[in-house]
């Protein structure tokens, strides 16, 4: 978790960090802090509790001025959100600061060595045993801080990406990474660090990511220096450009991020889509899919990882590739997966879902995955994140950049591509009939206006949404393909509205949930013209005859329903397995005006971040 930033050239660092930390505040904002280093060569640091506005009340009128700083967003792991454990740590002698996303695993050994050699900790991080042991090490060894650092990095056990300053040495940026991810944006005589690429967005398109093990040196004045913390050898140094505008990480003139990004869904899904259905709606394309044919062909069994509402896509992913490709699925939570030993051999096919690809249980998931021969193929949303890199081929979502902590357009690309992988592998192995390939692929062509005429129940649903505001529990019910839908409006109602809600699936209800069913326990039932329509009818009856209030999600024109409900919101018919796409939409929405009318961040919720790197 945590988010970092850094800057080392010619403008003042300052307000590029502060901008910086406020794209990366999604990974965190239990505290934010900056170090700098001054036009005389000394270090100033400024940090406190809570958001990045907060740090900039703080350091308002004090000494910003330095051409070098370093930057921190967090997301507390080891102690309390408070000013003391804010990054930048320091180190014994306040000379060397530090700034870390990760986690130090054997922290409590260093630091009891550390004190035995006289050392105090000021903090309960992690992070400040990291930088003290750089400084006892320069100081023991009489060495370069780069050689310190170095050595330190060999010493310490866990995940980091890290950025070190040095007071009186307003020339040097040092940067690391194992395991949490770190971007360089090359400029012209400015270097950029950062936990993504978006704090780099509109200084530079020439972006560097670092690989596991890795160190970079930026001085000033000489070209980037990257070396491998095995064998302290010289790495190749792979600029890339960066395909990310300014306009993909603004509000666009919403009030949220979350809001937005619900409204972008038919131009995302248009995106997503993309390229990938062609021939007149009787074939659907994937290139991460053809070119490992053969895999997809022999594949024994399939397991799909993921976290959160990537594990809610992967469930409908199951029901998707068992029906189209007559391949048997399995569904795991990547952070079970990691630690299950599994039975894989080379001819199941593991594939990880995850919108930043930076998940720690999904990256660990699919470590474990290929050193045990399988075949990893990767759905994600970040381009260049540490998942796509270390799978054996995937597919991207290119939904942009999800900024919002709910995920919403995420998890309506992820679906979608599933969709898509399913009908293509379908193909391949001859499982699906070529008119359902064409019903369904037709249907997702047309999906961007479906979504755009689902988006327009929203001020009906901000209506609703008062009546319920102040509910203090939630049943979600679906069955089918919906059953996964109704976990995701739960989740969603959850992070973001602190009520606690539950998705269940609808029928079995009636073995036990069904006793919390009063007049105060709404039931959001979703339920379109499906397979199944006519079962969970009866479901809805056994919520009314208790009591309890029902809004139910069905398909346009759906009568029946509008007279055992309490309240009906129609959305667009598709077939059946594009239904959770649509589905999804009220939900979202549902969940985002109650938190606006109960008055919480969306954007930030409490306790949560964006990605989660940590265990
Ligand atoms: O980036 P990932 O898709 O791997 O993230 C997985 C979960 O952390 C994420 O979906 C989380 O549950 C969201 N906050 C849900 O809205």
């Amino acid at each position: 978790m945590c988010g970092i930033v850094g800057y080392l050239g010619h403008r003042q660092a300052y307000e590029i960090l502060i901008q910086g930390l406020h794209r990366l505040e999604y990974r965190g904002y239990d505290s934010a802090g900056v170090a700098l280093i001054n036009d005389d060569c000394n270090l100033n640091v400024y940090k406190t509790r809570g958001k990045v506005s907060n740090l900039e009340q703080s350091a308002d009128g004090k000494d910003t001025n330095g051409t070098v700083g370093i930057a921190h967003t967090r997301w507390a792991t080891h102690g309390e959100p408070n000013d003391v454990n804010a990054h930048p740590q320091l180190s014994q002698s306040r000379s060397i600061a530090l700034v870390h996303n990760g986690t130090i695993e054997n922290y409590s050994v260093l630091k009891k060595a550390l004190i035995q050699h006289g050392y105090s900790f000021e903090s309960d991080t992690d992070t400040e045993v990291l930088v003290q042991l750089i400084e006892f090490i320069k100081i023991t060894n009489g060495c370069s801080t780069l050689d310190a650092v170095t050595e330190a990095l060999h010493q310490v056990e866990g995940a980091y990406a890290i950025a070190v300053i040095e007071d009186g040495d307003p020339d040097t940026l040092i940067v690391a990474r194992k395991s949490s991810p770190l971007v360089i944006g090359v400029g012209d005589g400015e270097t950029f660090i950062a936990s993504d690429a978006t704090p780099i967005v509109g200084f530079t398109d020439k972006v560097v990511y670092l690989q596991d093990d890795e160190i970079a040196v930026i001085r000033r004045g000489k070209p980037l220096q990257v070396l491998s913390l095995k064998d302290n050898k010289p790495s190749k140094i792979n600029i890339q450009t960066l395909k990310l505008s300014l306009a993909q990480l603004e509000k666009g003139g919403y009030d949220t991020f979350m809001l937005k990004e619900i409204f972008e869904q038919p131009a995302t899904l248009r995106d997503c889509l993309r390229g990938r259905i062609v021939d007149d709606c009787n074939r659907v394309v994937l290139s991460g899919v053809e070119i490992n044919k053969d895999k997809f062909l022999n594949a024994r069994r399939i397991v799909l990882v993921a976290c959160g509402t990537s594990w809610h896509a992967a469930l409908i992913g199951k029901r998707l590739i068992q029906e189209m490709c007559g391949i048997p699925v399995e569904v795991e939570y990547a952070s079970e997966f990691r630690y299950s030993n599994p039975c894989l051999t080379k001819d199941d096919i593991v594939i990880s879902i995850s919108q930043s690809g930076e998940t720690a249980d999904t990256l660990a998931a699919i470590q474990l995955a290929r050193e045990k021969g399988a075949f990893v193929y990767g759905i994600c949303n970040v381009v260049g994140a540490s998942i796509p890199r270390n799978t054996d081929s995937g597919t991207y979502i290119h939904v942009g950049p999800e900024i919002g902590v709910a995920s919403t357009k995420a998890f309506t690309g992820q679906v979608t591509v599933l969709v898509l992988l399913a009908l293509c592998v379908g193909q391949l192995r001859g499982t699906i009939l070529p008119q359902t390939v064409h019903d369904v692929a037709k249907a997702l062509t047309e999906l961007p206006e479906t979504i755009e005429k689902t988006l327009r129940l929203d001020s009906k649903i901000q209506e609703l949404s008062r009546i319920f505001t102040y509910a203090h529990n939630f049943l979600y019910l679906g069955r089918g393909y919906n059953y996964p839908t109704a976990l995701e409006g739960a989740l969603k109602l959850k992070e973001i509205s602190y009520i606690h809600a539950e998705g269940y699936p609808a029928a079995e209800m009636k073995h036990g949930p069904i006793a919390l069913i009063d007049h105060e326990m709404p039931s959001v039932i979703i339920a379109p013209s499906d397979s199944l329509y006519d079962k969970i009818i009866s479901n809805v009856q056994q919520v009314k005859a208790r009591g309890g209030s029902v809004i139910a999600i069905v398909s346009k024109g759906n009568r029946a329903m509008a007279d055992i409900a309490d309240y009906c919101l129609e959305i667009p018919e598709v077939p059946e397995c594009l239904s959770p796409i649509v589905a999804s939409i009220p939900l979202q929405l549902l969940a985002y005006h109650i938190a606006v009318n109960k008055g919480k961040n969306v954007d930030m919720p409490r306790n949560l971040a964006k990605s989660v790197t940590v265990e």
